[in-house]
């Protein structure tokens, strides 16, 4: 029998509600504003996205033994977005790739992507998958999930009993840059509130969003914390989980810092049930 959770969802749910209370920006209304249009006018920050150029993102997370714990196996790619961590696992030896993701312009391009490589007859890109996978796969996406718990179920419903989910995301909501693009500056998305921030942002996106969480591909403000009692209140449990320093300060990283000192969270999970010989 899986464990049974301590707490019930909605008593964690509330618990993470007055976290968040107490965190949310102190420099608001059209001040807030103001500033932020002074310091970054018509764009957010922190846009860079060439960390991974050149190398295999799920080489750098993993590690090169990647290849063969996903080698032979039918892979789900959770919060996939354009596909190339689909492609790379299709072209290091899996049996199949299904990527999921929310948007169907995104999927497309994916697919497109996986016929350039020659890889389109392994890879399937999907909004709704439904076949039953070996290995879970989700990278930089528990930070974006809108109910994180939910998405952990239904990759439990997916996955096949000796599965393992292999998860790596951040930078998680305290790192200097866990407002993602609204960290103008290390941990703007902390100083300013969140009204001001979408007042600002809404000047010139798009997007008609009021919350972090309406903004495309969702922010759910993920802390370290939060993510071990969503896996805590799950089926599932950690064989493995790592908070990854900031490099340069790693020197600084304890269970006290550790929410303001983590790169990344890295983390191979399986079910609590599962019988360790088939794993
Ligand atoms: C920051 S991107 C990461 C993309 C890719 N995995 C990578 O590592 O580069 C997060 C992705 O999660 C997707 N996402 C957010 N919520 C989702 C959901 N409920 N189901 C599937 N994908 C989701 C977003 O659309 C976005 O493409």
């Amino acid at each position: 029998m899986a464990k049974q959770p301590e707490q019930n969802n909605s008593q964690v749910r509330k618990s993470y509600q007055w976290e968040l209370k107490r965190t949310l920006g102190f420099i608001g209304g059209t001040i807030g504003y103001r500033l932020l249009r002074r310091l970054s006018p018509g764009s957010t920050g922190n846009n860079d996205y060439t960390a991974y150029e050149g190398r295999s993102k799920l080489e750098v997370l993993f590690g090169p033994g990647i290849w063969k714990e996903l080698a032979g196996k039918v892979v789900l790619d959770f919060g996939c977005e354009g596909g190339f961590e689909a492609i790379d696992i299709a072209k290091n030896g899996a049996k199949k790739v299904i990527g999921v993701d929310l948007y169907e312009d995104t999927l497309a391009g994916a697919q497109r992507r996986a016929e350039e490589a020659g890889v389109a007859d392994r890879c399937l890109f999907t909004s709704k998958a439904g076949e039953k996978v070996d290995v879970v796969v989700t990278l930089d996406a528990f930070e974006h999930f809108a109910d994180p718990a939910g998405m952990l179920r239904l990759m439990g419903n997916l996955l096949k009993d000796n599965g393992s989910i292999l998860a790596c995301f951040g930078p998680t909501w305290y790192h200097p840059l866990g407002g993602h693009g609204f960290s103008i500056f290390p941990w703007a998305h902390l100083v300013f509130t969140e009204n001001a921030i979408m007042r600002w942002y809404g000047e010139f996106s798009p997007e008609k969003a009021t919350k972090f969480s309406e903004v495309r591909g969702g922010l759910n403000q993920m802390t370290i914390r939060r993510f071990e009692r969503i896996v805590a209140m799950s089926d599932f449990r950690f064989e493995s989980l790592e908070a990854v320093p900031i490099r340069k300060l790693e020197l600084m990283q304890n269970r006290l810092t550790r929410e303001f000192t983590t790169a990344v969270v890295r983390c191979k999970s399986v079910r609590r049930e599962a019988p360790a010989a088939s794993r």
